[in-house]
């Protein structure tokens, strides 16, 4: 399938306020042991993500290499390089839900949404995702959308109305 995919090496200008209370943090710290660590989490609780400048910064402000800052942020799944959506999407792609037609509900979600596995949409509403087991079995194939299971979807021309869902109550003001 090929689909266009929007740009998703999004920055953060280097004057944003985040910035100082990242540094604020990292000199309150600097004395303590893993330092590394605690800035990422830090940067991630600040920024919801941790892209290349981020990394840059915290290099600077630390001293620890942007290598080794990565080997951390690509290790532990707490941490994320990449913006996530306010919805996250998760298509199971185990063996029960994969033999009951997992692909075509994933190639559903992805054609709807316009963006690929890993991927956030344009206005940062979903992040999609290929899950190993969602852990119910039974009711393959199954998709999850946040807390949210949607199960037995046979039928992939019901996932249009599954996602409109989230669009219009993301839309609703003080739900
Ligand atoms: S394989 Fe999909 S829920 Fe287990």
């Amino acid at each position: 399938m090929t689909m266009s995919q929007p740009c998703q090496c999004m920055t953060i200008a280097d004057d944003d306020p985040r910035y100082e209370a990242l540094r604020a943090f990292i000199h309150d710290e600097e004395n303590s042991q893993g330092i590394a660590m605690s800035a990422l989490q830090e940067a991630q609780r600040l920024f919801g993500y941790l892209p290349l400048e981020v990394h840059k910064f915290i290099s600077m402000e630390t001293g620890v290499p942007i290598a080794e800052l990565y080997g951390v942020t690509t290790f532990y799944s707490q941490f994320t390089t990449t913006p996530k959506g306010q919805h996250q999407v998760h298509v199971c792609m185990g063996t029960a839900c994969y033999v009951k037609g997992a692909q075509k509900v994933l190639d559903k979600v992805t054609e709807i949404l316009g963006v690929g596995v890993g991927m956030t949409t344009e206005d940062k509403l979903f992040t999609v995702n290929a899950a190993r087991c969602l852990g119910c079995c039974g009711l393959a194939p199954v998709m999850m959308i946040d807390d949210d299971v949607y199960a037995n979807l046979n039928d992939v021309d019901e996932i249009p109305c599954i996602l409109a869902k989230y669009r219009r109550e993301s839309r609703t003001p003080n739900r």
